[in-house]
């Protein structure tokens, strides 16, 4: 079978940025910096982004590439008959269940859409009880993550030039542009000076190790890496596509966008006085759709403009994400059982959609229903992003330090020689040593808490 390439390497960097930039960026990030020391934890996490985040997206750039398979068959090309295929297999089966929750949330960012789109959020009304009612939902939020995974599966059918190219080379400039223009808006709005001096005091009082666990944590999360989603994209990269440089570009474009969503959000915040500040989840479906209405209460049309443009940034955003995420367990069926990509795509999305009700649903009706205290949902994102994702990066950092021949990974990262790689002894240094000791550190920090 002849395996799909990218065709560009502009379309290279936008798939693997379409991968990295998500609800992460956007809706975890703001609040995260937000609750623990503004600059500080801008600070940390880019010393996580640089020293961890883009060696393990290197390693997972050189398995995918080298290997030329999915992720879950990977491990078995690099080290025939060992053990390491778990790896692999783990990352399949964490890129799947995470779709289950990422959809449920994307949904919420597709209905928060259309009810900006339609007025449906604007007016004299209630935000936190709008949200709890919708979320809440026996069926609203079940639709509306049906729609989104629905969405993403159109895309990742049509195969990884046609359909996950085209999608990023379109999507990612517009989903650039608005996070400028919002930055900008937001920028003029009467409270930018205290939103920005919220957003950029640093604040050390408040790190401490569990607030650089966390930081290290949404690094991954936030750069897809560690459980073999940029490996897969990978084994679709050309010979002549400089790792390090797409690793490089991909953390750059990631790392602004999350700190441009705070940019965003805080000046906006901050213009409206007399409003709660909510520097939790509750931030983007509650908060802002009311900073929205009295920031512009003398302008409602332009607050809806605003705010559909906000909405909009969120569902492109989750949406190259989700394709991503989609593309590891599609591409692990399409070869793996030599079945036709449509028939793989179409099982992934009907079982992503199985686990999604379920997680959708346990806001709601399934709310009783919880393990070790928490709710499905809950559940699904402790086990992938906290334990499923930490030890993959770790596995992937150790497995290319210490396994595989230091000539291939000198020759992946060459281009068989053609391209000049400085701090490479530096960076095998990380991946056997600091990497490994750093991620056990959130593992078991994760697994004490
Ligand atoms: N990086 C995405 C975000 O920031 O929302 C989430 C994600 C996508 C995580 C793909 C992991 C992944 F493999």
């Amino acid at each position: 079978m002849e395996r799909a390439n990218f065709g560009s390497k502009l379309g290279i960097v936008l798939a693997s940025a379409g991968s990295a930039v998500g609800l992460g960026n956007i809706w975890r990030f703001p609040c995260e910096a937000g609750e623990n020391g503004g600059a500080a934890f801008i600070l940390i996490y880019i010393l996580c982004v640089a020293f961890l985040g883009v060696p393990v997206m290197v390693c997972e750039f050189v398995i995918g590439r080298r290997s030329q398979a999915n992720t879950g068959r990977a491990y078995s090309v690099l080290a025939p008959g060992t053990q390491w295929k778990w790896v692999g297999l783990n990352g399949v089966m964490a890129a799947f269940l995470i779709l289950g929750y990422y959809g449920v949330v994307s949904g919420w960012t597709l209905g928060y859409m259309i009810a900006s789109a339609t007025g449906g959020l604007s007016g004299d009304m209630d935000y936190a009880r709008f949200f709890y009612d919708f979320s809440g939902n026996s069926w609203q939020p079940v639709a509306c993550m049906v729609a989104f995974i629905t969405l993403t599966h159109v895309v990742v059918v049509r195969g990884v030039k046609e359909g996950i190219e085209r999608f990023s080379k379109v999507m990612m400039p517009v989903l650039l542009l608005i996070v400028c223009v919002l930055a900008v808006c937001s920028f003029s709005m009467p409270g930018a000076a205290a939103g920005l001096d919220f957003l950029l005091r640093p604040d050390f009082g408040k790190v401490d190790a569990g607030v650089v666990v966390d930081a290290m944590g949404q690094a991954f999360f936030s750069m897809s890496v560690g459980m073999g989603c940029l490996s897969t994209y990978a084994s679709y990269f050309s010979r002549d596509a400089s790792l390090m440089r797409t690793a490089g570009g991909v953390a750059v474009i990631d790392t602004c966008v999350a700190v441009l969503a705070g940019i965003i959000i805080f000046p906006a915040v901050f213009s409206v006085s007399g409003i709660e500040t909510d520097a939790g989840p509750g931030l983007v479906f509650v908060t802002l759709p009311n900073v929205f209405r009295l920031a512009f209460s003398s302008a409602p049309v332009a607050g809806q403009v605003f705010s559909l443009m906000f909405y909009v940034l969120l569902v492109l955003a989750a949406l190259t994400s989700s394709i991503s995420l989609h593309e590891v367990s599609t591409a692990y069926l399409h070869e793996r059982f030599a079945m036709s990509r449509k028939k793989a795509a179409t099982i992934v999305t009907v079982f992503c959609i199985l686990t999604g009700t379920v997680c959708a649903l346990s806001f709601g009706p399934l709310n009783g229903v919880r393990l070790g205290g928490l709710t499905i949902f809950d559940l699904f994102d402790f086990v992938t992003a906290k334990l499923m994702l930490p030890l993959g990066g770790m596995f992937i950092a150790i497995f290319t330090g210490w396994k595989l021949d230091r000539s291939v990974v000198r020759d992946e990262l060459t281009g068989g020689g053609r391209l000049y790689v400085p701090f490479f002894n530096s960076f095998i240094f990380i991946l056997k040593y600091v990497a490994p000791v750093a991620i056990a550190s959130i593992f078991v920090n994760e697994i004490l808490k």
